[in-house]
């Protein structure tokens, strides 16, 4: 048997979607640079991309994007229920209750052919952002906004969560950031999809189950903890000795480490530029220069470079994103990633179930309850 704690570096098999070169620090999507992706295409184009291996032509972009419009918005039912769940809950918590409740509306819910597939990965995919918003309006007291069908994803996204128009800026950060969030080969909840899926279990299982591993503060939770961490101190004279005390006390710097990259992870770059334009654009250029400072000193003092989560924070949060969606804000763009795979592994299964190393006790004979310390 092979031992690997963390099943680090073990390849589960082949797969066609996304490739990482930790050394290099590279990402690629179904044969595209992030780097090109990230400054050139639309999230609709990269979904296509992901869920079919090549960039689509003309006409099956308008046909995906029409499908992606068609399919936004919530079934009544579940819009009602959305107002029933406590608004103290967990935004994630509440996202992941949703999607499975769709499922019992989806004709095609227990259906795992190829077609089928397709068909509810663009549901999913269309109708996070609704999810999302809809959450958020209603517990700051407003009604949920209905889509709008004129605005691609990244803008229709910040028009249902504020209710205005959303200015090329933003519109651009949310297209940029939702694409360099996308897909990441075999993270923690995309794995945790696949080995849901492996079982044949239908695609809104795999889904649910990844979102709740993505929940976790060492994967998509990270982005939630950063800012925590930036707000806490509050200004960039205090960054070192705060970071200091961190490292101290052995404990973790959000949004730093990497499982795959020992190198800078290639979407840091694209957010620290976002959080600049950002900044610059409110005039306050305090979350750029204290994530400067932070990512500096981590470097110099750990040797470790910022993550996705690290500037995907300071983004989010001048976009005026509340910190408790940031997570989820990471699935609605994860969400085609994750489908990707789940479509992947129905295409070539086989079930996934490795090993475990015995270490509990042998040789035990049973006894009467009566006769046990
Ligand atoms: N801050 C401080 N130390 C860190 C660290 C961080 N962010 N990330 C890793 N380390 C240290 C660990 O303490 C450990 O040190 P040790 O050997 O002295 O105990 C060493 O680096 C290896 O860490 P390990 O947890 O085994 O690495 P991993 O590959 O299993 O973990 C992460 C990868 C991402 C879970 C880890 O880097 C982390 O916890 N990062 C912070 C959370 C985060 O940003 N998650 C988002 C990931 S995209």
């Amino acid at each position: 048997m092979i031992h690997a704690t963390g099943l680090e570096d073990v390849v589960i098999g082949p797969s066609a979607i996304s490739d990482i070169n930790g050394k290099t620090g590279q990402l690629i999507y179904s044969g595209y640079d992030i780097d090109d992706l990230a400054v050139n295409a639309t999230f609709e184009e990269v979904t296509f991309l992901l869920w079919h291996g090549r960039l689509p032509n003309q006409a099956e972009y308008d046909r995906h994007y029409q499908h992606m419009v068609e399919n936004r918005d919530l079934p009544a039912q579940v819009m009602k229920l959305l107002f029933e769940i406590p608004q103290t809950s967990r935004p994630l918590d509440v996202l992941r209750t949703v999607v499975s409740v769709l499922s019992n509306y989806d004709q095609d819910s227990n259906n795992n052919t190829a077609d089928a597939n397709i068909r509810k990965a663009t549901r999913l995919t269309a109708r996070l952002p609704s999810i999302i918003t809809a959450i958020e309006r209603i517990r700051r007291g407003e009604l949920p906004i209905k889509s709008e069908p004129s605005l691609g994803h990244a803008a229709n996204f910040l028009y249902m969560l504020t209710g205005t128009m959303p200015n090329k800026l933003h519109t651009d950060a949310m297209n940029t950031m939702l694409i360099l969030h996308a897909d990441h080969e075999l993270n923690a909840s995309t794995f945790t999809g696949r080995v849901i899926v492996s079982t044949l279990a239908d695609m809104y299982a795999g889904v649910v189950g990844a979102i709740g591993a993505l929940g976790g503060a060492l994967h998509g939770g990270a982005n939630e903890e950063v800012m925590k961490m930036l707000l806490d101190i509050g200004e960039d004279t205090k960054a070192e000795e705060y970071i200091h005390g961190l490292l101290i006390a052995k404990k973790r710097v959000m949004g730093f480490g990497h499982r795959v990259y020992k190198c800078e992870d290639p979407r840091s770059k694209h957010l620290r530029n976002l959080t600049k334009l950002l900044c610059e654009e409110q005039d306050d250029m305090t979350w750029y220069n204290m994530s400067q400072l932070i990512a500096e000193l981590v470097l110099k003092e750990k040797g470790l470079y910022t993550n996705v989560d690290f500037y995907s924070a300071s983004v989010q949060y001048m976009m005026g994103i509340p910190i408790d969606m940031f997570t989820p804000v990471f699935a609605a763009s994860r969400i085609s990633g994750w489908t990707a795979h789940i479509m992947e592994q129905f295409g070539n299964n086989r079930l996934l179930r490795p090993r475990a190393e015995y270490t509990g006790p042998s040789n035990l004979k049973y006894t009467g309850i009566n006769q046990r310390l």
